[in-house]
């Protein structure tokens, strides 16, 4: 516990918001609703209603959020009955990936898939990550219609590209699988009329694509070394069901995709809300690895999809939450807890965060987290050497955040330098 933690803390007041509002609650565009400290503090495992009319826990606090991630009774069998699907569709059980099942059917995957995510792995991709920077961003700064998107015109292109390397999709087919994965990406973005009716032709377009890639390697007598190659062997081999590889695909597709390209988006706004931490950063970029860790914790972008069901009755600091519920484990509320980051709202470059929640916690912890932070680390750095005269476009508070969206981003964020 810190310091500051120790001192006698004035008392908060109650939060405006209505805790009996069904869950998910309204959230400022950056910062988790300002209910989660107070909850943290007076009720750090709260009993809610979710949308539908379910009840569900609310977890809050960092060592809680932690301890429900480890704890093998907190499941995330997405078939469960009262598994929460927030404000998701469900997914029919048969379309379920690995992100939603528990040990073992969980732990075949993971053996299957860790060679693809270790450490070493993406660190060799690291010169060929940047060069695919350095080439976007030329691609950008060429262009003389200002302002630009930066999320079209950079955040996206580069960890769809990065996914479509690793998973095995031929480079003929990159221009379709980057187009398709932003138009799934921009679903809700309210001022793109039909933009929901594109992002579900998109999934659909995906989907197939991505079955005729199976198919077509599932002829070859070799299918390659690549994700969905080692999938398509481990078939063969009888380890995994046939249905399970495209499962993977979308699963890897979604989660490796959005993620990245939100936390470019918000990570560069952030450091344009910071300028003197931005100025020291250009000038320091052995900081860099330490930025994207506090960029990391202090967005948390990757919100409600970590979500979990109690298989046995679970008490967590003295509550007990009964078989069958669901519990939703708030990883943005636990970055920010107090007692474990000094003055958490602040956003502070040197600060040690690596021991964040961003990429959740447990047997399902982020499978592509090195290879996220290696992007991430060399995006930012080149951003900022390469264009120190970056600026916004739109004034702040037009900016198209993804407030209803499980995964925080901007659908746009125009820039000029
Ligand atoms: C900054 C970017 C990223 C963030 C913040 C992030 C966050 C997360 C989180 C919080 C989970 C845990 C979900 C849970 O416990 O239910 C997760 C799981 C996962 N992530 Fe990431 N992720 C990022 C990038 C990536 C990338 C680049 C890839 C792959 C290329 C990836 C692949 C996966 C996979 C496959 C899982 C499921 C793991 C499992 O169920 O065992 N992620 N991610």
């Amino acid at each position: 516990m810190s310091t500051e933690a120790q001192l006698p803390q004035p008392p908060l007041r109650r939060p405006a918001q209505d805790l009996d509002a069904p869950f998910p609650w309204p959230r400022p565009p950056i910062d988790p609703p300002a209910v989660y400290s107070w909850l943290r503090a007076e009720e750090p495992v709260r009993r809610v209603t979710l949308t539908g009319g379910r009840p569900g826990w609310l977890v809050t606090r960092y060592d809680d959020v932690r301890a429900v991630l480890a704890d093998p009774r907190a499941s995330s069998d997405g078939s469960l009955p009262g598994y929460p699907w927030l404000d998701l569709p469900p997914i029919p059980p048969e379309q379920l990936s690995f992100l939603r099942t528990d040990p073992p059917q969980h732990t075949v995957f993971r053996r299957l898939l860790r060679k693809n995510f270790l450490i070493r792995r993406a660190e060799a991709l690291r010169p060929r990550i940047q060069a695919l920077v350095d080439e976007t961003l030329d691609a950008m700064l060429a262009r003389t219609d200002r302002p630009v998107d930066l999320v079209d015109a950079f955040a996206l292109p580069i960890p769809s590209t990065v996914l479509a390397w690793i998973m095995g999709v031929p480079s003929e087919d990159r221009p379709f699988f980057n187009r398709a994965s932003e138009e799934l990406l921009g679903g809700g973005d309210p001022d793109r009329p039909g933009a929901a009716e594109a992002a579900s032709a998109a999934r659909r377009r995906l989907h197939d694509y991505l079955g005729e890639l199976v198919a077509a390697k599932g002829r070859l007598a070799d299918p390659g070394d690549d994700i969905l190659g080692q999938l398509v062997a481990a078939v063969r081999a009888g380890t995994i069901p046939e249905e399970a590889v495209l499962n993977a695909g979308i699963t890897l597709l979604v989660a490796g995709h959005e993620t990245t390209a939100n936390m470019t988006s918000l990570g560069v706004l952030t450091l344009l809300q910071h300028p003197e931490q931005r100025a020291e950063l250009a000038a320091r970029p052995e900081l860099v690895p330490g930025a994207v860790e506090e960029l990391l914790r202090y967005l948390g972008i990757v919100h409600l999809i970590i979500v979990r069901v109690a298989k046995e009755d679970i008490e967590i600091g003295g509550t007990t939450i009964p078989a069958g519920e669901a519990i939703i484990p708030l990883n943005l509320s636990g970055n920010r807890d107090g007692d474990h980051y000094p003055d958490p709202d602040r956003f502070d470059i040197h600060r040690a965060a690596r021991d964040h929640l961003a990429f959740g916690f447990g047997v399902h912890q982020c499978l592509g987290a090195p290879l996220a932070r290696i992007e991430l680390q060399i995006i930012f750095e080149t951003l900022l050497r390469r264009v120190p005269g970056l600026r916004l476009a739109m004034p702040e508070s037009e900016l198209p955040f993804k407030l209803h969206a499980p995964i925080n981003g901007l659908f746009r964020l125009p820039v000029t330098w």
